[in-house]
Formats: C-alpha cells, sequence, structure tokens
C-alpha cells in the first residue's frame, strides 16, 4: 500500500510500505477513507518530536471502514465506518477508567502515553492503519455525519473543547479570548458557546483567521500587531480583563499575552504545544488569583461532540478548505504547509 512515511527532519515521500496487519486480538485494521493534516505533522517535519523516528508513517486523524478485526472484538465489524481517535485508550487502565485517556498505561507504543498514532507507531495518512484497542479507540460514524467532518472529531474539536473551553471553566455569560486562530484555536470558539460564552475575541496576526474566525462563533477579533491591541481586548470586557483567555498557538509571547488580558479571579488555559520556557511573572500575577491549566487532549468528549454534529447544532464544515486525493498527499501538504498564503485551515484528503 501507500503511505506518508517520515524520512527524519524535511524528509518525507508518498511510498510503497507493507499492509498492516492484526498484531493483538484488541486491534481492528481499518482502510482510511478520510484524513487530515495536522500542525503537530509539520512539527514532526521540523524534527521537534525526536520520539519520531525515520521510517514512521505520519498521521492521527482518519475515518475508515474496518476490513479486519482481531480474534477479542466483538463490538465492531467489518464494514463499520469510524472515526480514529488520535489518542489511543486500553479502556481497562486506571488512567483510562478515570477519563484520562492522554496517559493511557496500554503498551502500545508506550506505557503512559496516549498519542501514539504517527508517533509512536504507524498513523492514518495511509490506505490502510492498524488501530490497537479498537473497541475503545474509535467511534461508529453515524449516517448524517459525513467523514469531512468525522476527521475533525479526531483531533482538533475535543482538543479545543477539553483543554480550552473545558480546562478553562467557561461558564454562561463569560468572556473568552482565544490567541490563535488555527483549527485549533477555532474549535475552542466553536465549542466556547457550549457552556454559555456571551464574548468571544479571536487574536490572531493573520487578519483573514480573525476574519474566518466570524464563522466558527467569535463575535469580536483584534490584530495583536495593533500596538493597542490589549486596549481593544479590555474595552471588550467590563475593563477588567476577559474571565478565560486561551492560548492556542504555543510559544512565550502569546502565553504572556493571555496572562495580561485575563481579570482578577480568571482564567488561562493553554492548549499549545511549547518547545520553550515561558517566563511566568508569578511575582505580579499571584495577587491576582488566576488560573492556569494545560494538558494533552484526553478525547473522552469525542462521543458527546459526535451527537452534537449529527444532530446538526455543532457546524464544523467550515474547517474544511481544501480537497485531495490520498495520492496528492504530498500536495496537500505543500499547502496546508503554506496556510498564510493558501489560506487552509483543515486539508480533506479523500480515498
Ligand atoms: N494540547 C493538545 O492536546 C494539543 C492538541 C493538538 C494541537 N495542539 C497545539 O495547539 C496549537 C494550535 O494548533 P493549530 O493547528 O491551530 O496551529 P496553527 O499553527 O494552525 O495556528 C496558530 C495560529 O497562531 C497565530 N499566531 C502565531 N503567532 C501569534 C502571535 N504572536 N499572536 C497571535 N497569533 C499568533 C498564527 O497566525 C496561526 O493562525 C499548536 O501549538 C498545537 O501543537 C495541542
Ligand atoms: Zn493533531
Ligand atoms: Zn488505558
Amino acid at each position: 500500500m501507500k503511505a506518508l512515511v517520515y524520512h527524519g527532519p524535511g524528509e518525507k515521500s508518498w511510498t510503497d510500505v507493507p499492509e498492516p496487519k492484526i498484531q493483538k486480538p484488541s486491534d481492528v485494521v481499518v482502510r482510511v477513507d478520510t484524513t487530515t493534516i495536522c500542525g503537530t505533522d509539520l512539527h514532526i517535519l521540523k524534527g521537534d518530536v525526536p520520539a519520531v523516528t525515520p521510517g514512521r508513517i505520519l498521521g492521527h486523524e482518519g475515518v475508515g471502514t474496518i476490513v479486519e478485526v482481531g480474534s477479542a472484538v466483538s463490538q465492531l465489524a467489518v464494514g463499520d465506518k469510524v472515526i480514529i481517535s488520535c489518542i489511543k485508550s486500553c479502556g481497562r487502565c486506571s488512567f483510562c477508567q478515570q477519563g484520562n485517556f492522554a496517559h493511557c498505561l496500554g503498551d502500545e507504543g508506550a506505557s503512559g502515553i496516549g498519542w501514539v498514532f504517527g508517533h509512536l507507531i504507524d498513523g492514518t495518512q495511509a490506505e490502510l492503519v492498524r488501530v490497537p484497542y479498537a473497541e475503545t479507540s474509535v467511534y461508529k460514524v453515524p449516517e448524517t455525519v459525513t467523514n469531512q467532518q468525522g476527521v475533525m472529531l479526531s483531533d482538533i474539536l475535543p482538543t479545543g473543547f477539553e483543554i480550552g473551553v473545558q480546562y478553562g471553566q467557561v461558564k454562561p455569560g463569560d468572556v473568552v479570548a482565544v490567541v490563535g486562530a488555527g483549527p485549533v484555536g477555532l474549535a475552542v470558539m466553536a465549542t466556547a458557546g457550549l457552556y454559555g460564552a456571551s464574548r468571544i475575541i479571536a487574536i490572531d496576526l493573520d487578519t483573514n483567521r480573525v476574519e474566518e474566525a466570524k464563522k466558527f462563533g467569535a463575535t469580536d477579533g483584534v490584530n495583536p500587531a495593533s500596538p493597542e491591541w490589549k486596549e481593544q481586548v479590555m474595552s471588550l470586557t467590563d475593563g477588567w480583563g476577559v474571565d478565560v483567555a486561551v492560548e492556542a498557538v504555543g510559544v512565550p509571547q502569546t502565553f504572556q499575552m493571555c496572562t495580561e488580558i485575563v481579570r482578577p479571579g480568571g482564567r488561562v488555559a493553554n492548549v499549545g504545544v511549547h518547545g520553550k520556557p515561558v517566563d511566568l511573572q508569578l511575582q505580579n500575577l499571584w495577587i491576582h488569583n488566576i488560573s492556569i491549566s494545560m494538558g494533552l487532549v484526553n478525547a473522552n468528549t469525542t462521543p458527546m461532540l459526535l451527537k452534537l454534529v449529527a444532530s446538526g447544532k455543532l457546524n464544523v464544515d467550515n474547517f474544511a478548505t481544501h480537497h485531495f486525493k490520498l495520492d496528492e498527499m504530498m500536495d496537500a501538504y505543500d499547502t496546508f504547509g503554506r496556510a498564510a498564503e493558501t489560506r487552509a485551515l483543515k486539508v480533506v484528503i479523500d480515498r
């Protein structure tokens, strides 16, 4: 079969690899019908994630059809269409039992690390993928949900909702600012309304993305390139700052921005993956009673989010900006890698 293989920093190809086989009784093999590319895949290609070794098939998002089931699988069958979660869950370990799938102790990939696809085991940017712990790591797709909608539930929607909205403890009436209007930040904006945010402020250097954010629930937009950006944000609050500031970029500057616009008693929810330490101004912040949260997505809200998508309560079609076929994978990477130019949000790659 063909797959997108990582060959080391800066090197990848769409190439022939052996087909995956069932290795353990709880595995299934899925024919990938739709996949996409994540910013994390670009980080891997830059060499920022050294745990990914040459030869690895990338990708941790996908919708597909089961073509083979292991002997212990009884709740899934050949022919089922499923969403593959970006996080494995054995369903049995102490972390999984608490809904902390991000730290699943199952030994697939590595014990204690939930994100394994396209990281520690082969991923979804391929014609076929082996899915471990299948019964607790995939979700059957209802007939009313399209592949393009389903693939947004593998990673970005649960990430934005869990690590941005839930960890940020968004409450009815809250003013929420989201720094970073990429797919993940937009997923925060798209789900902040579920908990009753009264105002959602999109903050991004990319004017196009600030504008796009309105389609995802943002009520206001601010460009931090403006010297008055902070005053602009404050003027959208009662003057004391936002109730919840969500960081969805992953650099020290944007984390700092969040701590500058949050009100006393408010919350900063960090979603971004950071590669450098941030300078936490505790000497100023302690007296403001601020809570700071962070985390790797558990993807334990996927079934709930799937219900909302299926019933039409959560519109996710606007994430899909470009469409490719699997054998155009290299073009899809090129388009996604130049998102500022191409205005790509999510590239949808179909079989
Ligand atoms: N915590 C998790 O489990 C988890 C899961 C998935 C992704 N992530 C992380 O979430 C973050 C966002 O992901 P994405 O795919 O949306 O990324 P992205 O790169 O598409 O979007 C980031 C956005 O930030 C904007 N930006 C950059 N510098 C800025 C600045 N100084 N001020 C304001 N805006 C700025 C960019 O213009 C861009 O629109 C990444 O760090 C990603 O690794 C975390
Ligand atoms: Zn991802
Ligand atoms: Zn587990």
